[in-house]
């Protein structure tokens, strides 16, 4: 019988991948190349079991880490090392290719940025933000064999960001700040949970067609912690009304600067989603 750690991964990179609606082997490849071990801290692991609560794991032993669970990351602050099968979709609709430049915002002690440097690979970069500089330092300490990955401990919404192929969201925004959307590259996405308040938001890929133009698709309903400086209570209001009253699948477009029109879906501060298409 196989019983190792690395036979685990490889199932997990499977299940993973193959259970959140995707056969891409770079992305199986990826989360089969990055140790989850390394990421975590030491065992036994708290199990996110929601509400707050956790569970530790039985023992230390890795193997517990590759379920699709989530892992306290900081306990005490709700910061937790996301969801496996959520992230592979996102990833997967993220599609970041071999030479890409990544912005990750939200890169906690740095398991996904991993991921994301195996997708882009030698030729591509990874630039991380974390704004706790505990998770930070971690994030840089547990990333320093990957040559092409830089760990800032700072706000990914202080200032522009550099132009980016794929901006990759890990933390709740009500909005798209304006940096975000201006540092996309022609044909880049950016994949960011919209969320409210309370309760669940919406994870929206945004793909730039051109100078003016943003395509828009709601992928899934999330819940995450807050992005901090990318929140304000009037767009949460309209984004929980939207999810509220109409369909995920009426999400076609984002505009910037027009006034919204009758296919208005949620409107916020110079930007809002529309139901046509862009
Ligand atoms: C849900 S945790 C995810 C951590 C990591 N992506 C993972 O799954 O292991 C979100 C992270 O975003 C960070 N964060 C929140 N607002 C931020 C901001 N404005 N800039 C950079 N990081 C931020 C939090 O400190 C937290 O570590």
């Amino acid at each position: 019988m196989n019983d190792t750690v690395e036979a685990h991964r490889a199932f997990y990179a499977q299940f993973i991948v193959r259970s959140a609606g995707s056969a891409d082997p770079r992305l199986i490849d990826a989360f089969n190349a990055v140790p989850r071990e390394g990421f975590v801290g030491p065992g036994p692991w708290p199990v996110f079991i929601g509400g707050g609560q956790y569970l530790p794991t039985i023992s230390d032993d890795p193997r517990l880490l590759y379920q699709d669970i989530l892992i306290g990351l900081a306990t005490e602050r709700g910061i937790n090392n996301g969801q496996p099968s959520l992230h592979a979709r996102c990833l997967a609709a993220a599609a970041p290719a071999a030479g890409d430049s990544v912005v990750h915002v939200g890169a906690g002690t740095g398991y996904y940025t991993a991921v994301l440097a195996q997708l882009v690979g030698s030729a591509g970069r990874v630039q991380a933000y974390e704004i706790e500089p505990d998770l930070a330092q971690r994030a840089a300490q547990n990333l320093r064999g990957h040559a092409n990955v830089s760990v800032r401990a700072a706000s990914a919404t202080e200032g522009a960001l550099p132009p980016a192929d794929v901006i990759y969201v890990c933390a709740g925004a009500t909005h798209p700040p304006a940096a975000w959307l201006d540092a996309l590259k022609p044909g880049g996405r950016l994949v960011l949970p919209l969320t409210p308040n309370e309760g669940f938001g919406v994870m929206l890929q945004i793909t730039r067609l051109d100078a003016r133009r943003f395509a828009a698709t709601a992928l899934m309903r999330v819940s995450f912690i807050p992005c901090i400086g990318a929140r304000d209570d009037a767009t949460s209001a309209s984004l929980a009304a939207a999810l509220e009253r109409q369909s995920l699948k009426a999400v076609r477009s984002l505009r910037r600067g027009d006034p919204p029109d009758s296919s208005a879906w949620c409107v916020g501060q110079g930007w809002w989603i529309s139901s046509e298409a862009p």
